[in-house]
């Protein structure tokens, strides 16, 4: 055994040059607890067992002069042994090193006010994009771009969480680990019950984006991994990457099956185009097409595709959606989806609106949609990423950062001879509806403040709004606490616009990108209904159960606990208020 080094779980630091320590120990307790501060610059932390590196080297931003959180270094498979940790790019004078603790437990109790009650969110550490989300066996899994490291981006991995409901998530920790092809970037998983790759019957096959930073510059290829135990664990594939490309940005392969041709289809986002390629065995893929060349928004780089055939309301048809992820150039800045709607013969997808941009969601927050593959009743069930890169790390949460939007269902419903997709949130969500406070119809002639919403706001509820026009010109009303913090909306029944501003919504300035106002298209000829979905620290807004979707997030230092109404000289009539918990 090594010198000087106790049989307990204390450990010695020692101080090299250059910034470079060596933390040594006899491994008694499962974690050495990382004191975090975000927005400390990137050290580096790998272990070392007998002279060896362990594993892959990660980021870790080290805490220098205040601990934002921990985040647990897992040491449990060296127990009893000798091991090093070698940490470099942290000065000596950093509070990191008095900070360190070891433990065999490592703390997830939330400790978040603006953590969301009926959102998934990661237990701790930095989320992104929704990935690999399949269903099996009564179980939605939904994998995550996450960073267990720390709060902001980097180092990433997959994360899983699992739900039966849509609505309520088990975090399960990471699925897949960085390895020596680089980090694990976006993609899909495939439930493979033919065998195709040879992995066994009903293997849960994941594609992601293997992404790696060279002092030559950054590759990203794709590669696979399997798991034969419903999607707990992976497996990679030995012969990894199985595709790839002197292309810079290469990534997030969707995969599905396409049932009329018996092969499988990969989706790729490749700068600002989509390529789209074929395989019979999941190993092999040949490049059919591209699509993207002069349609829709190119105000970024184009991300996280998916193509899936969605049922147009009202008849029995059904048509192809590309969905197509862009950053920036989004409608109100920074982060968007876009889609296009037409057909796909298992190789080439044609747009049948050349010359229209089309957004899913008129937020900010709406980002990295795809969908579930396998989803029962043929449903298409979507999810996003409720954040924007512009701000997401800088949002004024610490033990996490980021939650996913609440699921929608897709369909298409026709206006001329446009086809638009409509956004419904799941029915899930009305059977995890509570208790129900309601208000009878009013007429609003000036100012109408609907009191408390429930009795003990904790902030997580559905308003249920159903408003009959009586000559207004405008239809306006917010969601305001104690504070007088409040998120103002309104319909402009002119410009035949619904509109959110967020500007005093609470704490904005963050990012100078963080206060704004939101505008969706909306048809006021009809009575208007609108369902909110607050939850702490977001509010999603569905017109027409889903027509148009708005997805912001917001800052409260109290929750929202009242809604207020004003009107214009001629007023309209409050058909039906109803406030639901949600939990
Ligand atoms: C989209 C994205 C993906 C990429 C991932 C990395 O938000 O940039 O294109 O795979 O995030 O975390």
């Amino acid at each position: 055994m090594a010198m000087g080094i106790q049989a307990d779980s204390s450990w010695t630091v020692r101080h090299l040059v250059s910034e470079q320590h060596i933390v040594s120990l006899n491994v008694a307790e499962n974690y050495l607890l990382l004191p975090i501060q975000d927005d400390a610059p990137e050290g580096k932390i790998c272990i070392v067992v007998n002279n060896e590196q362990k594993g892959t080297v990660m980021n870790v931003r080290l805490a220098r002069e205040r601990v934002d959180s921990y985040v647990p270094f897992e040491l449990s498979a060296y127990k009893g042994q000798y091991v090093s940790v070698d940490i470099q790019g942290v000065p000596e004078s950093a509070v990191c090193w008095k900070e360190l603790k070891m433990s065999d437990s490592f703390d997830m109790a939330n400790k978040e006010c603006f953590r969301p009650v009926y959102h998934h969110t990661p237990a701790y550490g930095w989320m992104n994009d929704p990935n690999g989300m399949f269903y099996k066996d009564g179980v939605y899994h939904l994998y995550f771009q996450y960073n267990p490291y720390g709060s902001v981006w980097g180092n990433m991995h997959w994360g899983h969480s699992t739900s039966s409901d849509l609505m309520h998530w088990k975090f399960e920790g990471s699925a897949i680990v960085p390895d020596a092809w680089g980090a694990i970037f976006s993609g899909s998983c495939v439930v493979d019950h033919e065998n195709t790759a040879g992995f066994g019957k009903g293997a849960v096959v994941a594609f992601y984006t293997s992404a790696k930073s060279t002092p030559w510059g950054d590759v990203q290829s794709q590669s696979m991994a399997y798991s034969l135990d419903n999607g707990k664990t992976f497996t990679k594939y030995e012969g990894n990457p199985i595709l790839t490309s002197s292309e810079r940005d290469f990534r997030d392969p969707k995969v599905f099956w396409y049932a009329p041709g018996k092969h499988w289809v990969m989706m790729l986002a490749v700068g600002q185009h989509m390529e789209i390629y074929s395989s019979v065995n999941l190993k092999d893929w040949k490049k059919e097409s591209e699509f993207g060349a002069m349609q829709g928004a190119h105000g970024g780089v184009w991300e996280c595709p998916d193509l899936v055939e969605i049922p147009v309301e009202g008849t029995r048809q059904k048509k192809w959606v590309l969905i197509c992820n862009l950053n920036p150039g989004g409608p109100f800045g920074g982060s968007a989806a876009q889609y296009f709607v037409g057909s796909f013969d298992g190789k080439t997808f044609v747009n049948e609106s050349p010359t229209l941009t089309k957004w899913m969601d008129w937020g900010k927050d709406n980002y990295a949609t795809v969908t579930w593959n396998n989803a029962p009743d043929g449903r298409c069930v979507a999810l996003g990423w409720m954040s924007n890169w512009q701000y997401a790390n800088n949002v004024p949460t610490r033990q996490y950062r980021s939650a996913n939007t609440i699921a929608r269902d897709l369909t298409l419903y026709r206006v001329g001879e446009e086809l638009y997709l409509k956004s419904t949130p799941s029915p899930e969500v009305k059977k995890a509806r509570g208790e129900k406070v309601s208000k009878p119809s009013f007429n609003v002639a000036g100012e109408y403040e609907v009191a408390s919403l429930l009795d003990d706001n904790k902030g997580a509820y559905e308003v249920e709004l159903v408003i009959q026009n009586q000559g207004a010109s405008k239809i306006a009303f917010c969601l305001l606490n104690e504070k007088g913090e409040k998120v103002s909306m309104y319909y402009d029944l002119a410009r035949r616009q619904f509109v959110m501003d967020r500007s005093e919504s609470g704490a904005v300035d963050f990012s100078k990108d963080f206060p704004a106002v939101t505008v969706a298209p909306a048809d006021t000829d009809k009575e208007l209904t609108l369902r909110l979905f607050v939850d702490r620290s977001s509010i999603e807004a569905f017109g027409e159960d889903g027509k148009f979707v708005m997805t912001n997030l917001m800052f409260p230092s109290l929750p929202y606990n009242k809604m207020r109404f004003t009107s214009d000289e001629k007023g309209y009539t409050v058909k039906s208020l109803k406030v639901y918990r949600l939990q």
